[in-house]
């Protein structure tokens, strides 16, 4: 190909991206597989690296990102980002309309739309072309985080150039959707790592991340609600949201134009009626005036604009009475405090529990024993105490002093330099902290080892049968058989008998059996080491090869791999060199598991999907379609981007186009899930 071929190529394929991604993002309505998406990306890159000549800054390829930002640069917004006076009352929001219709003296209407609950931004375009995207900052000026904003895939990075408009700044909110939060929190949580309190918070520290490739990874969104600039084509506020959808920006759907205030009073109860089934979160509605010349008479005050208010929804709160502070130990040896409250009825349901995270957020509540406690269950999933009535605290009453020794074991805590968590360094024999290491190696994504569950692992534990992981590859049938505990439900107060007879002993035998089979990656993320996440262990897995490399291997080399940071290092490094957990790794490895990647599953025959082929096609959940066609690949099969009649399996996954589905059937080619695949792979999840 030819530089001049190189440059046509590169344009048509950026093109056809920037459809796609809008028809994927905004309009929510693809026309083409994520798959054969991924194929025109990356013949993009590739021919991007080519001829580097033609990589333009607002390249669809720049949304994968990869550069890092050491401090972001601050910048003085071109027209000032104000925030919003808030009401909490019907009363107050009457009060405003009262203060619109005196100051206006004339008949008008508003715009109400929802308050997302995010991060502000102010993206400028130029020639249709994204320029830089600003946070809000101190309203004057704000920090540059352009690189981060570009990885936002609603985000437009070039427009059809606007007629008569060479410059605008759109005004939006960067939010994080509550499945890419749960997400996020349980990869963190699979890690040993503190995780958000809510999507909010998730949202801002995704934008502060330093290495753009990270922040793509956190599946941010972003609503766009308002528009800044010279001779714009509308004179109001409704037109503009209706036009800035139609320039391509993602506006949302959830918005009304009332008259009269009590129109605008059914849009709010309508919205918390909704509210808890919308996929992210938002804290209430905005109220704007809608004409551009009446906003422009109604001003401002120094703060805020007259012309709009916001109706917050109350955070769902109670006053309560703190009994005591609890510690959790999770399976990494974090150290949770918890506040054990009297109960209180807060949106509903009771509370009896609110998580105080880390040494700092107490210290910052001042909490003393016995102190009356405010707590919310606002968006957040766990309730929390937002502060303390020093009014209501007994005179006597002492300062909460976070632990010094491991509630569980005893054993004199540590909290390593820059982390918020404190640590019981007794991992060996702090119980929690062998059953929660024990429950993560036989979970679902680690081993598998799912006819044991926490019940029975915890009874094994007590009766000392397992005390360490490889302890499982010893359990004999003798020692199973006739094990018994009592359950009792907390809510009915129920009991029932757990007890271990012929079938549950060879089901938790034959699991532990087929666990043998799991793949280096999967052992290597069970062996729960702190901070060593399931896609980080197979990047460690594929790196190394196999466990005698990566356990050579010093911090330095360690590095070296993609995404691999200090923490992880260190404690990759600690871990294996700990004597204790070496000796288990010796025994783990006489009873038969897979430790290189070279090794497959003795019942399978690596190729035993030789000579088929494989269409893959929408979204998936346990494993990335990178992975999949890896895996098909591995297994000696092949992967076409189109069904035809050569096609032996179409894999489907959520949200598949409707075609491919239609062509498959009309074929007769088989259609599986990702589940049946890899069982026909004979791998083990
Ligand atoms: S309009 C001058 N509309 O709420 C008007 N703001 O206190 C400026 N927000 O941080 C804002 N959803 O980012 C507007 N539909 C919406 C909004 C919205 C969320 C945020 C905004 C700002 C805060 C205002």
């Amino acid at each position: 190909m030819n530089a001049e071929e190189a440059r046509k190529r590169i344009e048509e394929l950026s093109g056809k991206i920037n459809d796609h991604n809008y028809r994927y993002y905004v309009l929510t309505d693809p026309v083409i597989s994520d798959f054969e998406f991924d194929q025109l990306v990356e013949e993009l890159i590739s021919l991007e690296k080519r001829f580097p000549q033609f990589l333009d800054k607002n390249s669809p390829s720049q949304r994968v990102g990869g550069q890092i930002t050491k401090k972001f640069p601050a910048v003085k917004h071109k027209y000032p980002m104000l925030s919003l006076s808030n009401t909490y009352s019907r009363e107050e929001l009457n009060a405003f309309d009262q203060r619109v219709r005196k100051a206006l003296d004339e008949s008008y209407e508003y715009v109400c739309e929802l308050k997302f609950d995010g991060v502000a931004i102010g993206l400028t375009y130029r020639q249709g072309e994204l320029q830089r995207g600003v946070t809000r900052g101190d309203g004057v000026q704000g920090d540059e985080i352009t690189t981060n904003i570009k990885t936002i895939p609603s985000i437009p990075l070039k427009l059809e150039p606007i007629k008569d408009v060479p410059e605008f700044e759109v005004r939006g909110e960067v939010y994080m959707p509550h499945k890419s939060f749960m997400q996020l929190n349980k990869a963190k949580e699979d890690k040993g790592e503190a995780i958000f309190a809510n999507p909010r918070n998730a949202a801002a520290g995704s934008l502060k991340l330093q290495d753009s490739a990270l922040v793509a990874r956190r599946h941010l969104d972003c609503f766009i609600y308002g528009v800044l600039g010279e001779d714009l084509p509308f004179d109001n506020h409704w037109d503009s949201l209706s036009t800035l959808k139609k320039w391509g920006f993602k506006v949302s759907d959830r918005a009304a134009k009332c008259t009269g205030i009590e129109e605008v009073f059914r849009f709010i109860t309508n919205i918390e009626a909704d509210r808890g089934h919308l996929p992210f979160d938002i804290d209430g509605v905005v109220i704007k005036v809608n004409s551009y010349r009446q906003q422009e008479k109604l001003g401002y005050t120094s703060k805020f604009p007259r012309w709009a208010i916001s109706y917050k929804f109350q955070a769902e709160r109670g006053l309560t009475k703190l009994i005591d502070v609890v510690y959790q130990v999770g399976r990494t040896g974090a150290v949770t405090p918890v506040a054990v409250l009297e109960p209180v009825t807060i949106a509903g349901s009771t509370v009896r529990r609110a998580s105080l995270y880390n040494q700092d957020r107490m210290e910052e509540l001042g909490l003393h024993k016995k102190d009356s406690v405010y707590v919310e269950k606002g968006g957040d999933i766990i309730p929390k105490i937002v502060g303390v009535d020093k009014s209501l605290r007994p005179a006597d009453a002492s300062p909460v002093r976070f632990v010094e020794n491991c509630p569980e074991c005893g054993t004199s805590l540590n909290r390593d330099h820059g982390e918020a968590a404190h640590y019981c360094p007794n991992s060996g024999e702090c119980p929690p902290q062998i059953q929660g290491r024990i429950e993560h190696f036989i979970s679902r994504r680690a081993m598998n080892i799912d006819s044991l569950g926490q019940g029975k692992t915890e009874l094994l534990i007590r009766k000392g049968k397992i005390s360490n992981i490889a302890d499982l590859y010893d359990l004999s049938h003798d020692d199973l058989i006739g094990l018994e505990k009592t359950i009792t439900d907390p809510q009915t107060g129920k009991s029932r008998t757990l007890s271990f007879r012929e079938k549950t002993v060879s089901n938790i035998l034959d699991a532990i059996r087929a666990s043998k089979e799991v793949l280096f990656e999967r052992v290597l993320y069970a062996l729960g080491v702190r901070h060593l996440g399931e896609t980080m262990a197979r990047k460690l897995a594929r790196h190394f090869g196999n466990i005698d490399n990566l356990m050579r291997a010093g911090r330095e080399e360690l590095l070296q791999v993609d995404d691999v940071g200090d923490k992880v290092a260190s404690s990759i490094v600690a871990h294996f060199n700990d004597p204790e957990n070496r000796a288990i790794l010796d025994r783990l490895r006489k009873a038969g598991l897979i430790f290189s990647c070279e090794e497959t599953p003795a019942s399978s025959s690596k190729d035993n999907l030789s000579g088929m082929a494989f269409v893959i096609s929408g979204v998936f959940h346990q494993h990335s379609r990178d992975e999949i066609r890896q895996r098909i690949e591995n297994f000696g099969g092949e992967v076409k981007s189109s069904v035809s009649s050569k096609t032996d399996y179409l894999v489907a996954g959520e949200n598949m186009g409707p075609e491919k589905r239609k062509k498959a059937e009309a074929l007769g080619v088989p259609v599986i899930s990702e589940e049946e695949l890899l069982n026909m792979m004979n791998s083990i999840l």
